[in-house]
Parts: structure tokens; sequence; C-alpha cells
């Protein structure tokens, strides 16, 4: 069985715990699309050019345990408006897309441009403050020196340069369904998401 759920939405907005659970609840297989850019952004930061680092790209490379640093994501919001970077890293993310007994893909833009006829779309968002508290929560709890200020700056600096560059922006499909989880918890958000793919498996 072929069937994609694709899963958009700015920075730290639930996606990663979202995609999770609804792989574990329909026993789909998750791709957390970020993780590529930061594997090759973590290849940038050591000197690496982004092209180079995004063709030759690892399964070792997303086990690095360095890929969850401020430093980190904003090195991969920048390479990932390079349209080559991102064409480096297009077929692996359509292959594992397709692949028997459904997935979930998360990122920026899956529903638009990696899986534009996935079955299942959402757009995950929330206000800026409560996805850097939640961010910043997540990353001091790991014992990063972090501030709010600071985590609140990063969040938006990506979420501008996403959203405004020419390749592939973020943005919600035009048939997304977009799930605020500023007044929502986690909780409550996995079981909306997990509704909506029931619904379309039934259709
Ligand atoms: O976890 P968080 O939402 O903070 O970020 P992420 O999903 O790990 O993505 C890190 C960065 O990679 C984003 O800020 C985007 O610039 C880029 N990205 C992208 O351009 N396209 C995707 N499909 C996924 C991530």
């Amino acid at each position: 069985m072929n069937f994609t759920v694709a899963i958009d939405g700015p920075a730290a907005a639930g996606k990663g715990t979202i995609s999770e659970q609804v792989a574990e609840a329909f026993g789909f297989a998750h791709l957390d699309t970020g993780l590529i850019y930061r594997a090759t952004a973590a290849r940038v930061l050591e000197g690496e050019d982004a092209i180079e680092a995004a063709r030759d790209l690892r399964p070792a490379d997303l086990r690095r345990d360095d890929l969850r640093t401020p430093e980190v994501a904003q090195m991969a919001s920048q390479i990932a408006a390079q349209s080559e970077v991102r064409a480096a890293l297009t077929e692996f993310q359509k292959d594992f897309a397709r692949r028997d007994g459904g997935a979930v893909l998360d990122g920026r833009d899956i529903g638009t441009v990696i899986c534009p006829l996935a079955e299942v779309k959402l757009f995950v968002t929330a206000s800026p403050e409560v996805r850097a508290e939640r961010r910043f929560l997540e990353l001091s709890g790991k014992g990063m020196d972090v501030t709010r200020a600071g985590v609140l700056d990063d969040v938006v600096a990506r979420d501008t340069r996403d959203a405004q560059r020419e390749t592939a922006p973020m943005k919600a499909a035009s048939d997304a369904i977009t799930i605020d989880t500023s007044e929502m918890d986690i909780g409550t958000a996995v079981a909306k998401a997990i509704g909506h793919v029931r619904e379309a498996l039934a259709r």
C-alpha cells in the first residue's frame, strides 16, 4: 500500500512529535526531512561545500548527536535556500514517501513539492512565542546554553528565511488542513492529526 502523510509547518511547531505518533498509530515509516538539511549543515560547518555535502549525504550523518543545536539549525535554513542543495536531497525523500506500507514525512515543502499527491496534508503551526517557548524548554532540558530571547530570534529568523526563499518556500499546500497548536496541548494535536489520517484511509 502507498499512503503518504505530509506534515509541514514553521520551526518548532510540534511536527516531529505529531509525525512520530501518527506513524506509530498506523505502522507507517517516518522521515524527519529537517534532519537531512541539518546533517548537510553540520558538514558545511566543518568546512565542506553545501552542494557536495548534500550529494554525498550518508545514513551515519543523520545519526550525529549534534544536529539539534541552534547553530546547525541556522546553517540548515541557509543552505536549504540553495536550489542545488534541495535538488540533491529530493529523490531520497520522494522514494521514502512511496515506500510500501505508508509513510509520514515532515518538513517545509512536503505537501507542495515533495509529495503534491499525498493522501493527507497537514500544516501544523503556532504563534512564534509559543513555539519558541517549547523549543527553549526542549533545548535547555538537554543542557544547552540557550536563552528565551535567543531561541525566539532563531525561530523567527528561520521562519522568515524559509518562507521567503525562491525555491520550495515554506507554505501550506492549497489542500492542506491547518492545525494551530497555539492553545492546544500536544496530545490534542496528535489526536486531531490521527483523526484526519483515519478519515482519509476510510475514503
Ligand atoms: O525542528 P525544526 O522545526 O526547528 O526544524 P527542522 O524541521 O529540523 O528544519 C531545519 C531547517 O531545515 C528549516 O529551518 C528549513 O530551513 C530546512 N528544511 C527545509 O528547508 N525543508 C524541509 N523539508 C525541512 C527542513
